[in-house]
């Protein structure tokens, strides 16, 4: 009879410290942080943060910077892909690569910690 045992192909999700809590967006407002190269877009909706990646999975343009938020959604500023900024999904193409997105934990320090990933979109 087979025994459980640990699944040597477990990956542990990413997880870091992204910011101090002072430091995060105002009510309807983005901001970026760079941690360990990786650039998270912070959003700020309705009293709530949303976290995914910055950079359009499409061609790197700018999210937080460039992007136009329209209630949960980000539309990117170059060529109008769509995420959601509840999961990172792609809502509207040109690509079809989702966002990664991020659970955040805020004390003095936030901490951001990658979700699983999506599928791939459509
Ligand atoms: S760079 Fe975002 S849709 Fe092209």
């Amino acid at each position: 009879m087979a025994k459980d045992k640990p699944c040597a192909d477990a990956i542990a999700l990413w997880s870091a410290d992204i910011c101090r809590r002072e430091e995060m967006p105002g009510e309807g407002r983005a901001r970026v942080f760079t941690v360990d190269g990786r650039r998270i877009a912070v959003f700020r909706v309705e009293g709530l943060f949303y976290a995914v990646d910055d950079f359009c999975s499409h061609a790197q343009s700018s999210l937080a910077e460039d992007g136009h938020r329209c209630g949960l959604f980000v539309e990117c500023g170059l060529h109008r892909a769509r995420f959601s900024l509840e999961s990172g999904k792609v809502m509207r193409g040109p690509t079809r690569k989702n966002l990664r997105s991020y659970d955040l934990a805020i004390g003095s320090m936030v901490t951001a910690t990658e979700r699983d990933a999506l599928p791939a979109g459509r």
